[in-house]
């Protein structure tokens, strides 16, 4: 699975530990920011974005300090289905249920323990299709 992840300066620790952990098995880009100046976190959630909808990249993770701009912004892209998780089963039910394609951590709500299972889990859960499909499609 080809990965894009990208992340705001509240980010920066957060991915790197992500990078190496539970998401070192996966294909991954990085799209930055690599430091912690301050930065706009509108402007990596649509890098991720539009590499997804570029057919260059399967799935997207964004970290901002709440998750909750990142989501804001990616859900404006055209087939972004973007959902900000902070716990497990929120992440299981956004992939069985919405199949979202990106998702979104606050780096300032989540122990790393916490990040790494709502990733993992998300990473590993199939779209369970179905009737869902079509409320998926009624999302536009
Ligand atoms: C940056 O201070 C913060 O606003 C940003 O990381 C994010 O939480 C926005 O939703």
């Amino acid at each position: 699975m080809r990965i894009a992840i990208g992340n705001d300066h509240t980010g920066v620790e957060l991915k790197k530990r992500l990078l190496t952990s539970v998401l070192a098995p996966h294909d991954v880009t990085d799209l930055g920011v690599h430091a912690t100046d301050s930065v706009d976190y509108p402007d990596q959630a649509h890098l991720v974005a539009e590499r997804i909808a570029a057919g260059q990249a399967d799935r997207g993770i964004l970290i901002c300090g709440t998750g909750i701009g990142m989501a804001m912004a990616a859900d404006k892209h055209p087939g972004i289905r973007a959902a900000r998780c902070d716990e497990p089963f929120s992440a299981e039910l956004s992939r069985l249920h919405n199949d979202a394609n990106v998702l979104c951590l606050g780096a300032r709500m989540l122990g790393i323990e916490m990040a790494e299972r709502i990733v993992e889990v998300w990473l590993a859960t199939p779209f369970s299709g179905g009737r869902h499909t079509r409320r998926v499609e009624k999302i536009g």
